[in-house]
This record gives structure tokens, C-alpha cells and sequence, in this order.
């Protein structure tokens, strides 16, 4: 495909859009960084021949499967692809592909953060000193839960899990046990043990944390009668999707002291989170930052060139989905 019409949904880190105007001076790149909505998505597949997408945009079957589109490829920014139907996408004959690897350490390190802000109650702690409330240091004040030598559960053992397993277990002596539905899924940390179900991570761990996809497969994979079989002192981690857990009954959970606390990164209606949760003190709760280094974010894009240079110039791109 020679000079291809380029359509940048949302703005990407600077050395990136410098990159793409070098490489194709008449990309369409956003200005506004306002997300395009379904009006400006329909009209962005009827008139690109390239869509660089991003997490933000739905991109439906009816969308996709609509007879004026004239998109062929959409490079996604980001890892995870539940905002696109690539089943509808591979019907329309549109190559999908996303950014794997790049982002592994850094949102890795996010969860890390999360796990320990909840068990050493960071937010509530931070928030505390703002407020001017802190009387002083004494014995009882603020107490948490230890990390050190705790068990970490991880739901989904893929890249992201992997490295948070790793670093769990390598700098804070946690055990690990791990489930996931693909029989390939490997852990080979030391003493690391994979169960025959979700419910025995659930049940033994003082960690949970999740690492699979969102999309229909995982949906309210975490509802009430899974935060039941969690310890009552234990405590939830999501840097996966928000969808993956019914945030009314983590809410619901969080208040009666099924579980002890959750830190998410993620929301099912971002950027709207119940208030159910922004109400609670055992809430962590960040703004989808996972993949939010510089370094991160550059890389990402980078990824994206490279899946697109590969395209345009017919040969089969490092990350496609489909
Ligand atoms: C991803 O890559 O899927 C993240 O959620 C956005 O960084």
C-alpha cells in the first residue's frame, strides 16, 4: 500500500509522533487528544486506510463489519485488545495488532505498587498527611499487613504475570501460586505451584493478583462467590481489565470485610468508577497507569511503527493479533 491515508486516534508520546511524520508526512494525528467516540471511530474506518487505535476506542463488529469501511490494518497501542471484536476484524480482512513485551516490567512494577500501597495503606496514609491529621508517630497507628514471606496468588501466568511472580518472589520471598486455563502457561520460580483451579489460589493466597485478558472470557471472572473464597485478610490486585471483576460486589466485599483490601489500576466503565469504591479507605485506586513510564509509552509506540512498517511493506507483522 503506497501512502496510506493514517489516522492517530489519540496523542502519543512526542518522539513518537515525530517518528510517524517522518515516516508519513500526511498522518492524521490527534489534536485534541479527546477520545474520537463512535461517530468520529465510524468515520476514522470509512476514511483511513490506518487506524492507530488505543485501548479507548470501541471498535465493535457492527462497527467493523460495516460496508463503508475501508480500514485495513489497525495498529492498537497497548497490550490488551478486548476494545476491538478481532473475530469481526479477521471477517472484515483487517490485520489487529497490539504491543506485547515492551510494557511487562513497568506494569509489573505497578502492580508491585499496588500490593504494597494496600498492605501498608500508603494511600490512606498519604492521604492522612494532607489532610494535616497526623498527631505524630505511636505504636498503634496505621498498622498493616506484612508482605515479606507472604503467599502471592497469580491468576494467569503470562508475560505480566511472570515478571510479577518474579519479582514477588525473588524481593520478598513470596511463594507463589498460580493458575491459568492455558495448559502451555509455565512458572518456574522456585516452590511455585500450580493448581487444578482458580478457587485454591483464591483460597490460599494473602495476595491475589490478575493477569489475564478482559473481553466476554473473562468477564466477572471475579464476582461475590469468588471474593468469598479469598481469606477475610487478604487482598486484591487488578492491572489486567477492569471488566475481569464485578466492582459491585469487590465494593460490596470491601465494606463488609470479606476480603481486607484492592488495589485496581483498571475499572470496567473507565474513566467512571463507582463511588461505591473512590468511598472506601481499603481501595487503592489508580488511573489505568500500568503501562505509564515514558520509556514504557515511547516503546509502545515504537512497537506500533514496526507492526505497521511491516505491513505496508507485505511482510507479517512481529505482534499480529489477527
Ligand atoms: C495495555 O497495554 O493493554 C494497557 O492496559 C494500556 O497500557
Amino acid at each position: 500500500m503506497s501512502d496510506p491515508t493514517i489516522v492517530v486516534t489519540r496523542r502519543w508520546p512526542g518522539p513518537v509522533e515525530d517518528e510517524l511524520r517522518r515516516r508519513h508526512p500526511g498522518v492524521h494525528l490527534s489534536a485534541s487528544d479527546e477520545p474520537l467516540g463512535e461517530d468520529g471511530l465510524r468515520e476514522a474506518l470509512r476514511t483511513a486506510d490506518v487506524l492507530l487505535s488505543t485501548v479507548t476506542d470501541r471498535l465493535s463488529a457492527d462497527m467493523l463489519l460495516d460496508s463503508d469501511v475501508r480500514t485495513k490494518f489497525i495498529g492498537n497501542y497497548g497490550v490488551g485488545f478486548s476494545n476491538i471484536d478481532v473475530d469481526a476484524a479477521k471477517r472484515a480482512g483487517i490485520v489487529v495488532t497490539n504491543t506485547p513485551g515492551v510494557l511487562t516490567d513497568a506494569t509489573a512494577d505497578l502492580a508491585m505498587t499496588l500490593l504494597l500501597m494496600l498492605a501498608r495503606r500508603a494511600g490512606e496514609g498519604e492521604r492522612h498527611v494532607r489532610d494535616h491529621e497526623w498527631s505524630g508517630w505511636r505504636p498503634t497507628h496505621m498498622m498493616g499487613a506484612d508482605v515479606t514471606g507472604k503467599t502471592l496468588g497469580v491468576l494467569g501466568m503470562g508475560r505480566i504475570g511472570s515478571a510479577v511472580a518474579r519479582r514477588a518472589h525473588d524481593g520478598f520471598e513470596m511463594p507463589i501460586l498460580w493458575f491459568d486455563s492455558f495448559a502451555g502457561a509455565q512458572c518456574d520460580l522456585p516452590g511455585a505451584r500450580r493448581t487444578e483451579s482458580i478457587e485454591e489460589v483464591l483460597a490460599g493466597s494473602d495476595f491475589v493478583t490478575l493477569h489475564m485478558p478482559g473481553g466476554d472470557e473473562n468477564s466477572h471472572l471475579i464476582g461475590a462467590a469468588e471474593l468469598k473464597q479469598m481469606k477475610p485478610n487478604a487482598y486484591l490486585v487488578n492491572t489486567a481489565r477492569g471488566d475481569v471483576v464485578d466492582e459491585v460486589a469487590l465494593a460490596a466485599a470491601l465494606r463488609d470485610g470479606t476480603i481486607a483490601g484492592a488495589g485496581l489500576d483498571v475499572f470496567e466503565h473507565e474513566p467512571q468508577i463507582p463511588e461505591a469504591l473512590t468511598s472506601l479507605e481499603n481501595a487503592v485506586l489508580l488511573p489505568h497507569l500500568g503501562s505509564a513510564t515514558t520509556g514504557t509509552r515511547i516503546a509502545m509506540g515504537m512497537l506500533v511503527l514496526e507492526n505497521l512498517s511491516a505491513y505496508l511493506s507485505d511482510t507479517e507483522p512481529p505482534c499480529r493479533v489477527v
